[in-house]
Formats: C-alpha cells, sequence, structure tokens
C-alpha cells in the first residue's frame, strides 16, 4: 500500500510519535460536536458506527469532540446533547468505543468541555467565566450560509469565585481518570472559542485581580491545575494535548505570540501537542475558514512552532498537497481535518493508495454547521452516509420518524436561510433570550 504514496504527499506519512504513541500518518480528525449521545450523555451505536468509519479509512489519530466533565458543563450547553464524563456509569460504553477505534491502529483522544463559559445557557442560571464579559456574535462574522439580522448577544456571565473555578479544575480532572480509565490515549483540554477555560486566558475577558488573573502566569494557571492534575492521576504516558486559538482576529482581543506563551507556560507541565484553532465566537467565521492554508500565510503556527518543542497540530488543509507542503516548510507537524473527514472518510486511504482524483472534498457549504446550530443532526451535502452509518452497516431501513423528520428539518433549514423570515424571528428571538438571561 504504502508504495503507491506519491511523493508531493510524503510529508504527511512521515512517522511520528506524540508522547509514547506511534501516529501511521500525520492526518488527524478534529473534533466536532455531532457525536449523537445517548440520552445518559454515552456513546450510541451511530456514534461508534461514525468514529469507526473514520478510523477504517486511515486517519492517523481521532479527536472526539468536546465532551461535558461536569454536570453544570452538560446543563449549560447551547446544543444538546453532548457526551458526558461527569457519570461513572459511562466509562464501560466508553471502552465500547475506545475499542472500536482502535481495532483499526488508531490512536483516540477525547476533548474535554470543562464548562461553556460565556457561550453557556443560564438553565443552571450559574453561567461563569473569568469575568463578566458579554458574548456578541456580529451578523457579519457568522460563518457562510448563518442569516442572522442584527446578530447575537449573550448575556454576561457572573465571575467564577475561587471556589467554583477549583469544582471546574476538579471536575476535568476527575472525568480525564475515567477517560484513562476507559482505555483512551489522552485528552484535549480546550482554551478555545469563548469557552470557561479560554476565558480565563486573555485579558479581554479576564480583568480578575486574584491568581487567575494579570500577568500571563496567572491567566494560564487554570490550564496549568488541570494538566498537572491530570497528569497526577493518569500515567506519564498518557497524552495530555491543550486546543488554544493562533489568533481570535478581535482587535482587543492576542495574537500568535501571546497564545503562543500561554502554551509555552502550560508546555513546562507536560502536554504532549498544541491543536491551533482559529478565531472565537465573535469571529466565528474565522473558526471554520472557508479557504486553505491561512495558518501558514500568516505565519501563526510557525510562531508556536519556534517557541514549542511539542508537535503542532494546524488546521485549515483540505488539499492534501497543501497540507503536506506546510508540514514539509515547517507550519506544524500534523494537520487536523474536520469537515473534510465528514465528507470523505476514506480521505487516507485514498490518499495512500494513490487514488487522489477519488476524494470527495468538502464543499464548504457549512450545512453541518448549520444542522448542528439549529439542533437538527448533522448531515453532510457531499456524502449521504454522514450520519447514517450504524443504519447502513447494520443495514437496517429508515426509520418510520425521518419520513416526517426530514422535510420538517428542510423547511427549518430554507426558512432560517431568508432574510425576510430570520428578521422578524430574530427580534423574537433576541427578546426571549433577554427573558431567560441567556
Ligand atoms: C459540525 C462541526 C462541529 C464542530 N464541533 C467542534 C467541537 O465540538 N469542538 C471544537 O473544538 N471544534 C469544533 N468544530 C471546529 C472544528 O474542529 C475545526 O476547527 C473547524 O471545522 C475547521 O477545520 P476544518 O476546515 O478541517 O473543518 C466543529 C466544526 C464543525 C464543522
Ligand atoms: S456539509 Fe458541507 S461544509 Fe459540512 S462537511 Fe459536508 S461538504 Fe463540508
Amino acid at each position: 500500500m504504502t508504495a503507491k504514496i506519491e511523493s508531493r504527499f510524503k510529508p504527511l506519512f512521515e512517522p511520528i510519535k506524540i508522547n509514547k504513541v506511534k501516529l501511521k500518518n500525520r492526518i488527524v480528525m478534529g473534533p466536532m460536536g455531532l457525536s449523537v449521545p445517548t440520552a445518559e450523555g454515552a456513546p450510541s451505536d451511530q456514534a461508534i458506527a461514525f468514529y469507526e468509519a473514520r478510523a477504517r479509512g486511515g486517519t492517523g489519530m481521532i479527536i472526539i469532540s468536546a465532551a461535558a466533565t461536569a454536570r453544570s458543563a452538560d446543563e449549560a450547553p447551547p446544543t444538546t446533547p453532548w457526551l458526558r464524563w461527569d457519570i461513572e456509569e459511562n466509562v464501560p460504553k466508553f471502552q465500547k468505543l475506545a475499542e472500536a477505534i482502535h481495532a483499526f491502529e488508531t490512536p483516540v483522544v477525547i476533548e474535554l468541555m470543562s464548562s461553556f463559559g460565556r457561550l453557556g445557557m443560564p438553565k443552571t442560571m450559574n453561567k461563569i467565566a473569568a469575568s463578566p464579559k458579554e458574548l456578541t456574535i456580529p451578523e457579519d462574522h457568522f460563518p457562510k450560509g448563518f442569516v442572522i439580522p442584527g446578530g447575537i448577544t449573550l448575556s454576561a456571565p457572573k465571575a467564577a469565585t475561587i471556589e467554583e473555578i477549583k469544582e471546574v479544575e476538579a471536575g476535568t480532572i476527575q472525568a480525564a481518570e475515567r477517560v484513562f480509565r476507559a482505555g483512551f490515549d489522552g485528552v484535549e483540554v480546550n482554551a478555545n472559542m469563548s469557552y470557561f477555560t479560554s476565558s480565563f486566558v486573555i485579558q479581554r475577558t479576564n480583568w480578575r485581580t486574584d491568581e487567575y488573573g494579570g500577568p500571563l502566569e496567572n491567566r494560564a494557571r487554570i490550564l496549568i491545575n488541570i494538566v498537572r492534575g491530570i497528569r497526577a492521576v493518569t500515567s506519564p504516558d498518557f497524552i495530555i494535548g491543550l486546543r488554544i486559538p493562533a489568533n481570535d482576529f478581535l482587535p482587543d482581543g492576542a495574537k500568535a505570540v501571546e497564545f503562543a506563551t500561554i502554551a509555552k507556560i502550560v508546555e513546562a507541565e507536560g502536554i504532549d501537542y498544541v491543536a491551533l484553532t482559529y478565531g472565537a465566537y465573535e469571529t466565528m467565521d474565522r473558526s471554520i475558514p472557508m479557504k486553505d492554508g491561512e495558518m501558514a500565510e500568516s505565519g501563526d503556527a510557525r510562531v508556536f512552532r519556534k517557541m514549542l518543542s511539542v508537535p503542532i497540530f494546524i488546521q485549515g488543509f483540505h488539499n492534501p498537497e497543501l497540507a503536506a507542503k506546510a508540514i514539509a516548510e515547517g507550519h506544524g507537524d500534523v494537520v487536523m481535518l474536520a469537515r473534510q473527514l465528514l465528507a470523505e472518510p476514506n480521505y487516507v486511504n485514498k490518499l495512500q493508495e494513490g487514488k487522489t482524483s477519488q476524494i470527495v472534498a468538502c464543499d464548504r457549504d457549512q450545512l453541518c454547521m448549520r444542522r448542528m446550530f439549529y439542533g437538527l443532526p448533522v448531515r453532510c451535502s457531499m456524502n449521504p452516509e454522514m450520519g447514517r452509518e450504524a443504519r447502513i452497516r447494520d443495514g437496517k431501513r429508515r426509520p418510520l420518524k425521518r419520513y416526517f423528520q426530514a422535510p420538517l428539518e428542510h423547511l427549518i433549514l430554507l426558512l432560517t436561510a431568508k432574510k425576510w423570515f430570520m428578521t422578524p424571528l430574530m427580534k423574537i428571538v433576541r427578546k426571549i433570550l433577554k427573558k431567560i438571561g441567556y
């Protein structure tokens, strides 16, 4: 099989180890919150079949989407339901997921969602973040395909007390211990987008005057405590990754050097890789890019590569030639693919077998994101099997309820793409959000 790899793709197949775990190639699946859990927050048959298909397709490592680490995180997500690690009884069910992925010699890590922070629903009436900074997503910063006239402003969270911060730290560490016991290769601590942990990292959302605010070392403290705690309850070989933006594209936000300095401080605690993202919720359009190569063109990824010793995971390289070039030129060590692996689960195998022309390209129409945003099951416009892997694998018929649900979902997607529909709707939505304090 390896003999057919074209020389232009070879950098993607150079051996690499993350901690002590060997990756068979440098293409990793990025996290996507589409894991369709059971009512208890355990992986469903469909979730297992979905990840199994990407492992079978040759993917070098899989990062499973953000999973709630505490009840408060589960109660507050803007979209439900999420995988849950706060429930001990879920451990054996997660074990099955790890085994299904490992069957293809594919390592697997879980992105831990400590709390939704500034994005969280106030269901628990305890929406907390580093400081009370509200979140506004302007109309023109939604990804392509979203029509949200007037944008969205969410209420300011409450500044977390030291006790609440310690509780989040402890919950995340406990969740990581369960991930370890369930046989996963590691966890990814997220400090990206506008979630709880990320609100500490930059001054724009953190103006605390205690040990969690002020100098960089203090703003990194929550990440340091979480990483230190995870290392203590797992093992030296357990992978711990850090997910952090390379640039948030906010005028009063931070750029690569500041984020890389935070990552450097956390690196000293023993992380094994840094996964780079772009943007924040306020600049959501940059997080789900419309074109390839921005992290290389800007030089942002290289800043991290120069400042840190651990492997750097980069994103935004759907085109394998550009991905291989970015690695060869030293912008990063591993390429993360998210949407591209929804559209084409066999991406790596096809590259390896010289069938590049048969790779189904993601067309970036953002249907997957729009479906997730509106709480609909995620599907892909380029891959009709996506989201239906278990049913197809088991040769089952389409469930009867889908004959009613699917046309309704199409209608929702059609109407929410129209300005004449969304303008009055958003006025109502804004009133509701204000009333419920979201
Ligand atoms: C449907 C969908 C769900 C996502 N969910 C998550 C998530 O749970 N956690 C996260 O860190 N990123 C999430 N992302 C962002 C992706 O991991 C990735 O950073 C982004 O899509 C850009 O990479 P791509 O060009 O390879 O798609 C999601 C993206 C999509 C399209
Ligand atoms: S729905 Fe569209 S944007 Fe999303 S993965 Fe499929 S092709 Fe790509």
